[in-house]
């Protein structure tokens, strides 16, 4: 066995004694647990101090192993074809008999699922064999984890086993689409709208109504700096988030000199992070555009400032 086949066997077999495992995904890492395992599911919402009443996601290794835990209609199947493996997440109704605890559904009657597109978190999909929650990694309220490093800062200490996948490739957590009534968009990702309007029309907003789109609380993906958006430059004892062509000064990080949005969204949380590792009294950020991946990363921006969405 290899290093990275031994990592995974490890990390299976914690997994099944009811641990939690720091897991790369393209996306951002998670904190997975074994979704049927409502004590390891409970040391999960612990780890991160997350409110129970904000349910998690069921990770899977495929489509038919989402078919047993959540009940598919023909949009769901166009999606998954469409965009699985991959960063998507379909909020749907809970199937019988699903191998996912009422508490990780925060006693919902519906279960999002997702199937990660990152090799390492398919294997170890594969070798558990059965639906992983994994929330991202970081604590309630805090940016994302997108490097080891930051994954294991966050909530590495509570768990049994952590595989290093190195920098994550998106940088964004998933797209998260409601398929209940009509197609909603729950949370804007690296899936664009327009990508996901191709395949089932037009997309809803998600309701205020809080049993539906539970986790949108408003400040979230938080540093500890205040965050100051559509800046032109940063004022003095300001650290300063660019976009596209800027100049070289203290505190500044660019998120892509070039003005790629790809660029920034992989960049985001990391450079957040380190602005507000510098000492700065605030973190200015420079205007993004919205459009395609620009929706989801003025997302993160607005509730990093703690706007609501
Ligand atoms: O990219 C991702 O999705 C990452 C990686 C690790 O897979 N995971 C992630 O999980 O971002 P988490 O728990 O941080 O965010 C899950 C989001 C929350 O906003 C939650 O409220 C929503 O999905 N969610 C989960 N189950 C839901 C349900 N049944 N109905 C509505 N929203 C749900
Ligand atoms: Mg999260």
């Amino acid at each position: 066995m290899d290093d990275q086949q031994a990592q995974i066997a490890k990390a299976a077999a914690a997994l099944k004694g009811g641990g939690l495992v720091i897991l790369p995904t393209e996306t951002v890492y998670g904190l997975a647990a074994d979704a049927a395992n409502a004590r390891a599911v409970a040391a999960v919402y612990a780890a991160k101090g997350r409110p129970s009443f904000n349910p998690l996601i069921a990770h899977v290794a495929d489509v038919a192993t989402a078919r047993r835990i959540a009940r598919f209609d023909e949009r769901a199947e166009r999606l998954a074809a469409r965009f699985w493996p991959g960063p998507l997440t379909l909020v749907l109704p809970v199937a019988d008999e699903a191998a996912v605890c009422d508490l990780a559904r925060a006693g919902l009657d519906t279960v999002a699922v997702r199937a990660p597109g990152h090799p390492l978190a398919h294997a170890l999909l594969q070798a558990f064999g059965g639906p992983l929650v994994a929330p991202s990694a970081n604590r309630s309220g805090r940016p994302s984890p997108t490097t080891f490093a930051d994954a294991m800062e966050e909530t590495g200490a509570s768990a049994a086993a952590r595989i290093d996948g190195g920098p994550c490739t998106i940088g964004l957590e998933s797209t998260v689409v409601a398929l209940l009534d009509k197609p909603r968009l729950l949370r804007p990702g690296s899936v664009t709208r327009a990508e996901i309007e191709a395949v089932v029309g037009r997309l809803s907003e998600a309701e205020a109504d809080a049993k539906r789109s539970p986790g949108r609380l408003a400040r979230h993906y938080a540093p500890n700096a205040p965050v100051r958006l559509n800046a032109t430059e940063p004022r003095p004892g300001e650290a300063f988030l660019a976009f596209g062509a800027a100049g070289v000064r203290d505190r500044t990080w660019n998120l892509s000199p070039t003005g790629d949005l790809a660029e920034a969204a992989a960049n985001l949380f990391v450079h957040l992070r380190a602005a507000d590792r510098s000492g700065a009294s605030a973190i200015a950020v420079a205007a993004i555009p919205h459009e395609g991946l620009g929706e989801a990363i003025n997302d993160r921006l607005r509730r990093a400032a703690g706007f609501v969405g």
